[in-house]
């Protein structure tokens, strides 16, 4: 049976973005700002995020896939659902769970930048820093996470645990 060792609790994760969407809500005060959800990880903390920022911003969904059924990215990240938003002129943050490599994130930047994106910039509940394949620019970070591979609270290994409401390291 695979284990799961809890690594961040729902207090960790709530306590962060808090403080992380008030950093946001400050930096935007004179934006036009788009959350992008890159889907499908993202989706509780880009709801979790979007209330706690307190100026006005859209919301867009953007499913993106590079991992299939394993652990191991598989380098090459393609587009599962079309962005649902005008982007034209915005100043767009990304909403991540995750950031390993940086190729999915950079795919996603580029992605919207030929979108018309005035501005792209990030902000990932978890950073995997350490394991960084290409430079990619990370403008918010909840937490920085060594290495392991994690699931819940959005995050699914094989499209499971993504509605487990904390942080946990699965061991296979
Ligand atoms: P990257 O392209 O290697 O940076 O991988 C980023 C994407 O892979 C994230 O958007 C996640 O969906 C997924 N991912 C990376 N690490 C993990 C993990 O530890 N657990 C679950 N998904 C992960
Ligand atoms: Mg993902």
């Amino acid at each position: 049976m695979p284990e799961l060792i809890e690594v961040l609790s729902k207090e960790d994760i709530a306590r962060r973005i808090a403080e992380v969407a008030e950093t946001i809500s400050h930096d935007y005060r004179e934006s036009n700002l788009a959350l992008v959800c890159a889907l499908k990880g993202a989706f509780v903390f880009m709801a979790d995020l979007g209330r706690a920022i307190t100026v006005p911003a859209q919301i867009g969904f953007l499913g993106v896939s590079s991992y299939g059924k394993s652990t191991e990215s598989s380098g090459k990240a393609i587009v599962t659902k079309e962005l649902d938003l005008d982007v034209t002129d915005m100043d767009v943050l990304v909403v991540e769970d995750i950031v390993d490599t940086g190729l999915t994130l950079r795919f996603i930047m580029d992605y919207l930048t030929s979108k018309g994106a005035r501005s792209v910039k990030v902000c990932t509940l978890l950073d995997k820093k350490e394991r960084r394949a290409i430079e990619v620019q990370v403008d918010y970070a909840c937490h920085l996470i060594p290495d392991g591979f994690l699931v819940g609270y959005g995050l699914d290994y094989a499209e499971k645990y993504r509605n487990l409401p904390s942080i946990y390291d699965l061991k296979l």
